[in-house]
C-alpha cells in the first residue's frame, strides 16, 4: 500500500498505540513494537519510513502477523499454500527473509493453522502458547486490571475528539460519588473500572456520528442510542470484565424508566449505573471537545437538580453534588 494515500489518522495509530501502552507495567518493551509494526523492510512503511536493520526486529514479526491475517480475512477460502505464496512475495519488501523463514517453520505444523482458524479450537492453543512461553516478569501484584482498564478508557477516548478523557473522568466522579455514599470496597472499585469502559460500546458507532457537530437526525440517534447494547456485547466477551456489565450497559437508563436500552426503573437500575448516569451527565455538561470548562459546574449542577428522581436516583445526586461543587 502507498504511504501517500493512507488517511494521516490511520498513519498515528501507531504512534497512538504506542503511547498508550506506555503506561502498562511490565509491558516497557511494547511501545516500539507497536510503534514500528507498520514499518516496511523496504523502507515504504509508516510512521517514520525507517528501513532494514532500523525496525526493532520484534516489529517485523507483528508486520507479517499482520499482514498473513489481512490476507486471510479477507479471502477465507484461501489455503495455507496460496496464503504463503502471496507472503512469500513480499519478502524483502515488507518485512526481512528471516522473519518468513519463521513464519514457514510454524506453519509447517499443519495443527497450528487449523487451530488458528477455528474459532473453537483457538483459545486452546492460546492458553497452550501462553504456558509455552516463558514469564514476562510482571510482577503479581501490580494491579494488572485496573491497569488494562485504564488504557482501554485511554482508547475510547482517544478515537473522538468530543469524548478525549470522558471515560477517564466519568471513572474519577463515579468513584468519588461511591465513596461518599460509604459503599464498600469492592462495589467502589467496580465502579470506577466500570466508568472507564462504559462507553466501549461506541467503538461500534460510526465515527460521522458521533463526530457530527450539528444535531442527529432519528435514525442516527437510534443508532448512537445503540452502543449501551455494544458495551454489553463487548464486555461479555472478556471473562474479567464481566461483573462490570450490569452496570456499564445500564449508564443510560433513567430512574423514570424512560432510559435505554432496556427501560429499567429506579431500583432495578444497579446502584453503580445509577452513579454512572449522574457522573457520565455531568462530564457531557462540563467538557466541550473534550475540554474541561469549569464555568459550567454550577449549570450542571442545577440541571442535576432538575432532572434528580426523573433521570437519576435522588440519593445519588445528592452524593454527586458536595463533590461537583468542589471540583
Ligand atoms: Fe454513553
Ligand atoms: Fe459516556
Amino acid at each position: 500500500m502507498s504511504e501517500q494515500v493512507l488517511h494521516p489518522i490511520i498513519r498515528s495509530h501507531t504512534i497512538i498505540g504506542a503511547q498508550i501502552v506506555s503506561n502498562l507495567p511490565g509491558f516497557e518493551k511494547a511501545p516500539s513494537l507497536i510503534l514500528d509494526h507498520h514499518e516496511y523492510w523496504n523502507g515504504h512503511g509508516y510512521p517514520r519510513a525507517r528501513k532494514g536493520k532500523e525496525i526493532v526486529a520484534g516489529a517485523q514479526l507483528i508486520r507479517a502477523a499482520d499482514t498473513f491475517d489481512t490476507i486471510l480475512q479477507t479471502n477465507p477460502d484461501k489455503t495455507l499454500s496460496e496464503i504463503m505464496k502471496n507472503m512469500k512475495e513480499l519478502v524483502n519488501k515488507e518485512f526481512n527473509k528471516s522473519v518468513f523463514s519463521s513464519l514457514k517453520k510454524i506453519m509447517s505444523d499443519n495443527n497450528f493453522f487449523h487451530d488458528l482458524v477455528d474459532a473453537q479450537k483457538l483459545p486452546g492453543l492460546l492458553f497452550r502458547l501462553r504456558d509455552e512461553i516463558p514469564a514476562n516478569g510482571i510482577d503479581d501484584r501490580t494491579d494488572i486490571l485496573g491497569t488494562s482498564l485504564d488504557i482501554f478508557g485511554q482508547i475510547i477516548d482517544s478515537k473522538h475528539a468530543y469524548t478525549a478523557g470522558h471515560s477517564k473522568r466519568v471513572s474519577q466522579y463515579s468513584l468519588l460519588i461511591a465513596i461518599s455514599m460509604n459503599l464498600p470496597h469492592d462495589e467502589v472499585t467496580k465502579i470506577k473500572w466500570a466508568g472507564l469502559v462504559h462507553d466501549i460500546g461506541k467503538v461500534a458507532i460510526p465515527p460521522a456520528i458521533l463526530d457530527k457537530a450539528s444535531e442527529l437526525s432519528e435514525d442516527e440517534y437510534t443508532l448512537l442510542r445503540k452502543h449501551t447494547v455494544y458495551t454489553e456485547e463487548i464486555l461479555e466477551t472478556v471473562s474479567c470484565m464481566k461483573e462490570l456489565v450490569p452496570m456499564a450497559a445500564a449508564h443510560h437508563e433513567r430512574f423514570d424508566g424512560n432510559g435505554y436500552h432496556r427501560k429499567l426503573k429506579g431500583e432495578d437500575i444497579p446502584l453503580g449505573a445509577r452513579i454512572l448516569a449522574v457522573a457520565d451527565s455531568f462530564d457531557s455538561i462540563t467538557s466541550l471537545r473534550g475540554y474541561r470548562d469549569t464555568g459550567l459546574i454550577p449549570l450542571a449542577i442545577d440541571e442535576m437538580k432538575n432532572v434528580s428522581r426523573k433521570q437519576f436516583d435522588p440519593d445519588v445526586v445528592e452524593a454527586a453534588i458536595p463533590i461537583f461543587q468542589s471540583l
